[in-house]
């Protein structure tokens, strides 16, 4: 049994891939047996401006699709990251063991401040140190995360290493873990880039939240190729896309899929393509829409979970204190 920790940004929008690449791998842990703790990083997100009554929505909203996609409140610590103060007072303290050398050499960084000259906040120049704190707080042994986010755990384990040297024996060293080539969906109108939410078309992503018209008119225009079988190959980067999807939604191999639409063509398939993932959708949408019915509820879960990580948090924090010499 191991400590895994994940989080991720309430952002509107949950696609397909960030469905099958960061929630359902999460769910799988949590139903091993790990002991796993998933947070909703509010904190992160308002490193970039964000107008705070979308900001309640988008946490309530992330909240009942992870409920819905099957994260047990039981099993797993299920709490928003802005109330558990432990996190940015461990943030603070880091802060002052990390060097601004490091923390210029991340990518998203230098990625997301790029052009936006002085006016980028100290925040988001920041967010990797609020983003150990997260990490370090819980004793984390596996970070499930996306490739983007391996330079921010290598520092979490970088500063864990500074610290335990400086002070003695008091951070576990975390690892990431990244998910599998398979779980990268790519783009339904690109099919040589992920499926992003922050792409420039709708129709590059399947939202969890697309109703049954909305699904099949994107899967019809989704970009193929002029070829007429419908046969895996890694090369037809259009098609064995759609055949990923077409196997996580209903489970079947490609072999099985192939099989089925032998002697069709990209019409047969689209459809089939669409209507296989209206049918996964629907009973996931319906029951996000009846979370979020019931907001007292979410809260509820919520305060638990925050209750549960304050008391993990606070100890380590104690020790944190103990161990700099600020506790008399
Ligand atoms: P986006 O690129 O859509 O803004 P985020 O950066 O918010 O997604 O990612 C949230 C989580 O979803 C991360 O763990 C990331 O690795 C995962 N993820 C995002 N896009 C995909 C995709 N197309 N396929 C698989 N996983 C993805
Ligand atoms: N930075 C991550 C992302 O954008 C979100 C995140 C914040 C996170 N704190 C974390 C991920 C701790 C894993 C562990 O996707």
């Amino acid at each position: 049994m191991a400590n895994v920790l994940t989080a991720l940004q309430p952002s509107g929008i949950l696609h397909i891939g960030n469905y099958f690449g960061a929630i359902e791998p999460l769910v799988q842990l949590q139903n091993e047996g790990h002991r796993n703790v998933l947070f909703c990083v509010d904190y992160h997100a308002i490193t970039v401006a964000q107008d705070p009554t979308q900001l309640r929505k988008n946490m309530l909203f992330a909240i009942a699709t992870y409920l819905a996609a099957g994260v047990d409140p039981e099993k797993t610590i299920l709490f928003q990251q802005s109330r558990v103060s432990e996190h940015t007072e461990l943030g603070w303290v880091l802060n002052c063991i990390a060097s601004m050398g490091e923390l210029e050499r991340m990518t998203q960084y230098k990625d997301k401040a790029r052009g936006k000259g002085e006016n980028v906040s100290v925040g988001l120049f920041d967010y990797p140190i609020l983003m150990a704190a997260d990490i370090l707080l819980y004793d984390t042994e596996i970070v499930p995360i996306g490739e983007d986010q391996k330079q921010h755990v290598e520092l979490a384990r970088d500063l864990a290493e500074r610290f335990n040297k400086r002070f003695g024996q008091t951070f576990v060293i975390p690892k990431p873990q990244i998910r599998q080539q398979g779980a990268r969906i790519m783009g339904l109108d690109d099919p040589e880039h992920k499926m992003s939410k922050s792409a420039a078309s709708e129709k590059n992503y399947i939202s969890l939240m697309d109703d049954e018209k909305t699904v099949a008119k994107k899967i019809a225009s989704a970009v193929t190729d002029s070829e007429s079988t419908i046969v895996y190959d890694v090369n037809r980067k259009g098609l064995a896309n759609l055949m990923t999807m077409y196997s996580l939604v209903t489970g079947m191999t490609m072999i099985e899929i192939e099989t089925m639409y032998q002697g069709k063509g990209y019409g047969d398939f689209k459809k089939g393509l669409a209507q296989a993932i209206t049918d996964y959708l629907k009973p996931m949408q319906e029951k996000i829409n009846g979370y979020l019915t019931d907001e007292a509820s979410l809260k509820q879960i919520l305060d638990l979970g925050a209750e549960k990580a304050k008391h993990l948090a606070q100890t380590k924090m104690k020790l944190v204190r103990e161990k700099i010499g600020v506790q008399l």
